[in-house]
């Protein structure tokens, strides 16, 4: 089923130059982007995103790390989009992720593991309201139209 998930593109992956990279391989992986921004995620942000961690060892290290730099905000649509973009993201630790996957490929360590996505339809639909607008949302017609559209073509 065409589902929709979200994604991070974290603040270690946008420093070092991967996000043209990441977004390739998610195309590659069928995934259509249907939301896109970079954020600087501000500390209460953070705090709130995270907010099911808070009081585990890494919460204060997670929050120091995303609020430390730009990171890209995704709103991506595919068949099984969820499970599929876990798969393509690796293990969360990059050591145990494998081979090809995102995390493995730019990954540093947990804290710093590149990427995040979504465990369900309805937590990503709950992490994206975080950062998107209904209307910063397209997909009405992604397609081109096969001629130029005199009312755009969102
Ligand atoms: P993410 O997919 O963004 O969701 C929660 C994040 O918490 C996870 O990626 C990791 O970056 C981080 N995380 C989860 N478990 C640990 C851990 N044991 N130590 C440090 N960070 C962790």
């Amino acid at each position: 089923m065409t589902e929709r998930t979200f994604s991070i593109i974290k603040p270690n992956a946008v420093a070092a130059g991967a996000v043209g990279q990441i977004l390739d391989a998610m195309l590659a992986d069928g995934f259509r982007i249907i939301g896109l921004k970079l954020v600087c995620m501000s500390r209460n942000e953070a705090e709130k995103f995270y907010a099911v961690h808070r009081g585990k060892p890494f919460y204060d290290r997670l929050v120091t790390f995303m609020t430390s730099g730009p990171s890209v905000v995704l709103v991506l649509e595919r068949e099984d989009a969820v499970a599929g973009l876990r798969r393509l993201a690796g293990a969360t630790d990059p050591a145990k992720a494998a081979e090809g996957t995102l995390r493995r490929r730019f990954g540093e360590n947990v804290t710093r593991n590149a990427v995040h996505a979504s465990d369900s339809v309805e937590n990503a639909r709950e992490e994206a309201g975080r950062f998107f607008d209904e209307r910063e949302i397209v997909v009405a017609r992604y397609a081109p139209p096969a001629v130029e559209a005199e009312d755009g073509a969102c």
